[in-house]
This record gives C-alpha cells, structure tokens and sequence, in this order.
C-alpha cells in the first residue's frame, strides 16, 4: 500500500505519469466520473483550508466516489483529546483513502502507521505539502515546457512556507535546476531543506532579500504568503508581513516569459493588479489541483495502469530510538507524548540525525 507522506515517496517518472493521466482527465472528464464508484474519501483537516480540501471533495465526486470528514479539529474527537495514531485507525475503518491536513509536523505519517488505507499529507505545519507540489509541477510543466534547466525564485516566507519545502525537494531531482532564495534574515530556508537538498546535492544556489533585484534572473517567481499562525510573536509577524509586495512596477523588471506562481490564499504579497498579467499563473495554478488530485487518488486505489518506476527505497538510514529528544515544539511528538523518539541518521560523514517526524536537527 502506498501513501504520500512526502513527494520523494514518488518518483520523478510516477510524478510525470501522473501529470499524463490529469491531462487526459481535463481532455476526457466523462471516461473518469466513474472509476471510483462506492470508493470513500475521509478529508481530516485540523487546520483552515478552502483550495486543498475543496479541490480533494471536488476530484473525489467528480471520479464517481463520495466524501466525509471534518474541517476543524473542534468538530472532531481531537478536541476530546483523540490522538492522531486513534484517530487514524478508526477512520481507515470507514473510507478506502484519507486526506490528512494537520499543525503538528510529522501528524501523517503517525496516521499512516496506523491506518489501513492509503494516507495523504496535505499539509503538516511547517513541513510539507506535497500535493500542492504536484499541482505547482503540473503548472510549471504546462507553462514552461519542461522541469529541468529552470532558475526559480522562491520568495516570502521560507521558513515557515511547506509548499515551498517540498517544492524546492521535487525540483532538486531535475537537472540544471537553480534556486533564488529571496527572504528576510528571520524567514530563511530551514537547514532540513537547505542542507539536505541543495547543499549536500551541490545544487546551484543564491540566498538573498532582494525581488527587484532577483526577478530579471528568473524562468518561475514562487511567491508566498507570510504564515501567520506559525509565528510565536505577532508582532514579529507584523513586522514581517509586507516585506515582498509584487506589483506591476516589479513585474516590468522580468522577463516576457518568467510565470508569477502563489500556492494561495495571498494576503498581501501579490497586487490584485499583476492577476491580468498574461504572466500571473496562480489561479490556473489552482485549477490544476483538482485534476492532479483526481490522479493521485486514483493511483493510491490502485485504479492506474501505472508502469513508472518507484522510487528507489532510501539507502536504509540508521534510525535510534530514544537517544534524543525533538527539540522542534512544532513536532507531532511534542503533543503526544506516547509516540517514541526516533531519529534517522541522515548524514553519516558529518554525523547528522534528523527526527523521524519532523526532520528537526537532533541538538
Ligand atoms: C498553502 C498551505 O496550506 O500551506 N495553501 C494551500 O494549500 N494552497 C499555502 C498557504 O497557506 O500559505
């Protein structure tokens, strides 16, 4: 049974299929609307979310299959202090696939360990997205022509951005690919991505504060949204929120055929007018996500003739129990307290362990 916990956990050739069979969902929507007839989808979202959840109940109905689930952690037993591992075990009883968005880091692969069907991240705090990632591979894929030989700039909040994390991973498999890290000081790339994406592969990498100076360089402008609710202080987060504003003006220092993406929601980080720009790619960029979805969630059914290769199984890392303790309060092990301390040793030379769940440097 496979789940899709992290976008490494497929394939660059999985991940190209997938795109093959959502381009044929938009050219042929009647041959998929019944593919997953008397199939259910659970959607457990203990954080907000309009795109992600929507997009799953839309790609769900329209292959044929039906939904349940909750959109807040206080309509469901979490609020009674259900654990996600509980939780997990009782709602695989009821669906054939879930959906998982949580603010713990690491939530998913909890419930993947205990549930009986396939599970999907769509979100752990800080840490990852992958399904937005398939949509924003789809996109550039579309837009570009290609996945390799492409500078991207990923600009805002770094730190705290998860599309951004599992972006930057995804892209760091194609070849040529350069990254442009356009954040303030505070809200850089953290090193479980830095490190092990981009330093570690000797990928080609600029760190900088500037979009002016950045945008004339670019082939794609990630832009993101400053994440409030990861912020410890709000007024940290206030000075923060309007360091990166795209405006038409900036727009006029890239070039004819750099793509503006944004996962979505904006709040302030993308002038209302850009979206005529025939370079503004973000609402077509949400558009996708339900066809990508429908994809992926016919691939995890098992409903795909699906001849790509795996990815290849990680060289087993050296995981210890209980040797150290996530530091990381953001992490699914610092709420319940049953789950055991593991850690993976994810760079042997330099004697590196990340936790299991989170990916947070042991101290
Ligand atoms: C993103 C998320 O939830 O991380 N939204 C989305 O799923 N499209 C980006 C964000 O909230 O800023």
């Amino acid at each position: 049974m496979r789940n899709l916990i992290n976008i490494l956990d497929f394939s660059v050739e999985e991940i190209d299929r997938l795109i093959d069979v959502a381009d044929d969902i938009i050219k042929n929507p009647e041959s998929y609307s019944e593919v997953c007839r008397h199939k259910i989808l659970a959607t457990l979202f203990y954080e907000p979310s309009t795109r992600t959840r929507l997009s799953f109940e839309s790609a769900m109905l329209s292959l044929g299959g039906s939904v349940l689930g909750f959109s807040e952690a206080g309509s469901s037993s979490a609020s009674k202090g259900e654990s996600v591992a509980d939780t997990a075990t009782m709602v695989s009883a009821y669906s054939d696939i879930v959906v998982m968005r949580h603010p713990k880091e690491g939530a998913p692969i909890v419930a993947a360990q205990h549930s009986s069907v396939p599970v999907i991240n769509a979100g752990d705090g800080g840490h990852y997205h992958p399904t937005q990632t398939l949509t924003d591979l789809m996109t550039i894929r579309h837009e570009k022509g290609r996945l390799d030989n492409l500078t991207i700039g990923l600009c805002g909040d770094l730190k705290f951005g998860r599309t951004v994390h599992s972006l930057i991973s995804a892209m760091s498999r194609y070849s040529g690919v350069k990254f442009v890290l356009i954040s303030p000081e505070e809200l850089r790339l953290p090193g479980f991505v830095k490190y092990e994406y981009i330093e570690k592969k000797g990928i080609e990498f600029v760190q900088c504060q500037s979009l002016e100076e950045a945008i004339p360089s670019l082939d794609v402008l990630y832009m993101t949204r400053i994440q409030r609710e990861r912020f410890v202080s709000d007024d940290e987060y206030l000075r923060l929120k309007d360091t990166y504003i795209l405006t038409e003006d900036k727009m006029r220092l890239a070039g004819s055929d750099m793509i503006v993406m944004h996962p979505l929601p904006r709040v302030n980080e993308i002038s209302v007018a850009v979206d005529s720009d025939s370079r503004a790619c973000y609402f077509k960029q949400a558009k996708y996500g339900r066809y990508i979805r429908m994809a992926l969630i016919m691939k995890l059914l098992g409903l795909i003739k699906d001849d790509a290769a795996p990815a290849p199984r990680e060289s087993e890392e050296e995981i210890v129990y209980n040797r150290f303790r996530c530091r990381n309060t953001r992490c699914i092990t610092s709420v319940e307290q049953e789950l055991v301390q593991a850690f993976k040793l994810t760079d042997k030379e330099n004697g590196i362990y990340r936790c299991v769940y989170c990916e947070t440097r042991q101290n």
